[in-house]
C-alpha cells in the first residue's frame, strides 16, 4: 500500500509523518506519536474513548483517517493541561471523584471542553447530552456530570 507523507498539527506541535492511507487518526496518535491518552475502546465508533477535537469540533479518532487530517488542528487530552496546570475540568474530575479506571476520562473531558466553550452555563440535561457518546462502565455518570457542572462554576469565578 502506498504511503503518504503528511504533517499533523497536534496540541500546537507539527509532526511530519509517513502513513498508509488506511490508518486511523487514533492509531497514528497512539502508535506513531506515542500520544496514548486517547484510548482505543471499541475501534468502531460507539464508545467515545477515542474522542479528540479537530478544528474545534469533536471527532472519534477511530473513525477518521489520518491522511484526512492534513492542515487541520487536532487537540488531544495531552494538550488540556497548560504549563503544568490542570484544566478546570481535570481538577473538577479529581475533586468530584469522577475518575475510576480512567479509560473513558480523556474522551468525556474533551467532550466537556467543547460543551463549555459553546455553552458556558449548561444545565445537567445539556451535560448529559454532551457526554452521551462517552460510555463509562464505572462511575454511573452522576459524578462525571457533577464534575462538568463544577468546572463550569469554577470558570465563572
Ligand atoms: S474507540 Fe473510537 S468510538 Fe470506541
Ligand atoms: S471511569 Fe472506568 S470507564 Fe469510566
Amino acid at each position: 500500500m502506498k504511503h503518504t507523507a503528511i504533517t499533523l498539527s497536534v496540541n500546537g506541535q507539527e509532526y511530519a509523518l509517513t502513513v498508509a492511507p488506511n490508518r486511523t487518526l487514533l492509531d497514528v496518535l497512539r502508535d506513531d506519536l506515542s500520544l496514548t491518552g486517547t484510548k482505543k475502546g471499541c475501534d468502531e465508533g460507539t464508545c467515545g474513548a477515542c474522542t479528540v477535537i479537530i478544528d474545534g469540533k469533536l471527532a472519534l479518532g477511530c473513525m477518521v483517517l489520518a491522511i484526512r487530517c492534513r492542515g487541520k488542528t487536532i487537540e488531544t487530552i495531552e494538550g488540556l493541561a497548560q504549563n503544568g496546570t490542570l484544566h478546570p475540568l481535570q481538577q473538577a474530575a479529581i475533586d468530584k471523584n469522577a475518575v475510576q479506571c480512567g479509560f473513558c476520562t480523556p474522551g468525556w473531558l474533551l467532550a466537556a471542553k467543547v460543551l463549555l466553550e459553546n455553552h458556558p452555563h449548561p444545565s445537567r440535561g445539556e451535560v448529559k447530552t454532551a457526554i452521551a457518546g462517552n460510555l463509562c462502565r464505572c462511575t454511573g455518570y452522576t459524578k462525571i456530570e457533577d464534575a462538568i457542572l463544577a468546572a463550569a462554576d469554577a470558570e465563572e469565578r
